[in-house]
């Protein structure tokens, strides 16, 4: 799939492989050489928010037609394809945005199966009016003179809808048909097909030599870990930093996980007594995640050190990194600032990321199939500086951050009890450091203040407050006033991102 930056370009990726087909996205300017030594069975052409008319608008390279393998253009895809070929495509005044419906003239190969009428979702401006000469129009809608065409004899087709969304009900089926009737491909593909082909990689490329990984608890680097294990044995190394600034019990599931139930070699480093005296007094939430990052690098180095001939680094990089940063066409991501378990690019060893072509489902997938735990593959992302960002306006101190970790797991309990762990991208506390006046057993009491905050996202772009059951919530402030002595008070954080941020720090 070649990007122009549509909104739902990654959408559509998803969909092609949960089609059963593998698919990778790339940026629309690469050049189609790059294309063909990928040997694809097809290409798809992703929506933009160019018109193909403006100054700059991204262009269709025309060697892609060349390549011997099927095209199908979405939105502007399609207006490209229309353009190049000789179609008429023109800017409308008014747009068709939204539910449309689609009448559907001759279903063609692509439309295959659909009936004929049916809803569809639009979004565009520009349109397709006349369909290139020795092509078939296949549908129309209100505002779309021509909103599918195809020429089996040039391997071309175009949609102007998206069938990636939800609201194309025929969406699958028109992929489907690309895919498996025009493409012919097999369908075969599934996140648990990469576990043999990723231990084959890994074992190609590190071959009798040794690995290192530092594992943070998340399911990104467990997975990462688990799949380097079968493929080299106990020439891995795990390395896993307790820096004492982890949830609830979240050391010991690690080490039971991989230690004693995998039997990966693993180094679990207690170093929470370095990492709070490099946090003595700093208040300030960017001197502390500078602080944790440095002080875990040194950690992470001192200990790769003692080890012999280590000559590769194991990280969970995922897909949706690689595409983040511009990359998918080969540029090395390191999460060296946004995570704990990241290291800097200056380190003496050579990168195996076996997850780089995976998304965070395809990786809870392959983590399940692997038999990693429930806990493990479900966890919610907690950040590299853990706890420590989580205390606002105030040292993290080991009495604070047990404050912290117990209303952090009374919270996490009631949540799974709820059956609501999962639905949530994130739920946890937050202690300012305040106090505020209460009154318990005829007593006047100076308490802390404990915050809840669990939003519903899926990116972690934008996030919306999670509307909690009052019932729960009562629960659970019962429980952490009644069980954490110094918690006075707590309060929930109804704030959707944006304008805030999920985290307070
Ligand atoms: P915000 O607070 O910016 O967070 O809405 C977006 C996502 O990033 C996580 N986050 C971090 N992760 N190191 C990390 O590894 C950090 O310093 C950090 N700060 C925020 C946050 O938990 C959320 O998932």
């Amino acid at each position: 799939m070649l990007d122009y930056g549509g909104q739902y370009s990654q959408l559509i990726a998803r969909r092609v492989r949960e089609c059963g087909v593998f698919s990778e996205l790339l940026p629309h300017h690469v050049a189609a050489h790059e294309v063909a030594q990928r040997g694809p069975k097809g290409v798809i052409l992703s929506g933009g928010p160019a018109s193909v008319y403006a100054d700059g608008a991204p262009a269709l390279d025309s060697a892609l037609l060349e390549l011997g393998v099927p095209v199908l253009g979405i939105c502007y895809g399609m207006q490209l394809l229309a353009r190049e070929l000789g179609g008429r495509v023109e800017g409308a005044e008014v747009g068709e945005f939204g539910r449309s419906r689609l009448t559907v003239l001759r279903p063609g190969r692509l439309l295959s199966g659909t009936p004929a009428e049916q809803t569809c979702w639009m979004s565009h401006r520009d349109t397709v009016i006349a369909a290139p000469p020795g092509f078939d129009a296949l549908a129309s809608s209100s505002a779309s003179p021509v909103a599918a065409f195809e020429s089996v004899q040039r391997g071309v087709y175009g949609i102007q809808f998206h069938p990636e969304v939800v609201h194309t009900p025929y969406g699958t089926q028109v992929l489907t048909n690309f895919l498996a009737d025009v493409c012919g491909c097999e369908r075969s593909w599934s996140p648990s097909s990469v576990i043999d082909e990723q231990i084959a990689r890994i074992r190609a490329r590190v071959g009798d030599g040794r690995a290192i990984c530092g594992l943070s608890g998340g399911v990104d680097s467990s997975v990462a870990a688990l799949l380097v294990h079968r493929a080299i044995g106990d020439r891995l190394t795990c390395v896993f930093v307790d820096h004492g600034l982890m949830r609830k019990n979240e050391g010991a599931q690690v080490i039971a996980a991989f230690r004693d139930h995998f039997h990966v070699p693993l180094i679990a480093v207690e170093a929470s007594d370095r990492f709070l005296e490099r946090l003595r007094g700093v208040t300030d939430p960017e001197l502390k995640r500078k602080r944790i990052g440095a002080e875990f690098i040194r950690v992470f180095e001192e200990e790769a050190s003692k080890l012999e001939d280590v000559g590769f680094l194991v990280q969970g990089t995922l897909y949706s990194d690689v595409i983040e940063s511009g990359g998918g066409t080969g540029a090395a991501t390191i999460k060296s600032h946004h995570n704990v378990g990241g290291l800097p690019a200056d380190l003496r060893f050579e990168l195996v990321e076996p997850l780089r072509t995976l998304f965070k489902d395809e990786v809870r997938a392959v983590g399940a199939e692997l038999g990693l735990p429930e806990r493990l593959v479900w966890r919610q992302p907690f950040p590299g500086p853990g706890l420590a960002i989580r205390i606002i306006g105030g040292e993290a101190t080991r009495e604070r951050l047990e404050i912290l970790r117990e209303a952090d797991a009374i919270l996490q309990d009631e949540i799974r009890k709820a059956g609501l762990y999962r639905e949530l991208w994130q739920s946890f506390c937050v202690l300012p450091e305040i106090r505020t006046v209460g009154v318990q057993g005829d007593v006047r009491t100076y308490g802390n203040v404990i915050v809840i905050r669990a939003v519903t996202s899926d990116d972690a772009m934008t996030a919306d407050w999670a509307r909690l059951p009052y019932d729960l919530l009562e629960q659970i402030a019962s429980r952490m006033i009644n069980e954490i002595r110094p918690v006075g008070r707590v309060v929930l954080d109804i704030t959707s991102k944006p304008p805030g941020t999920i985290e307070w720090e």
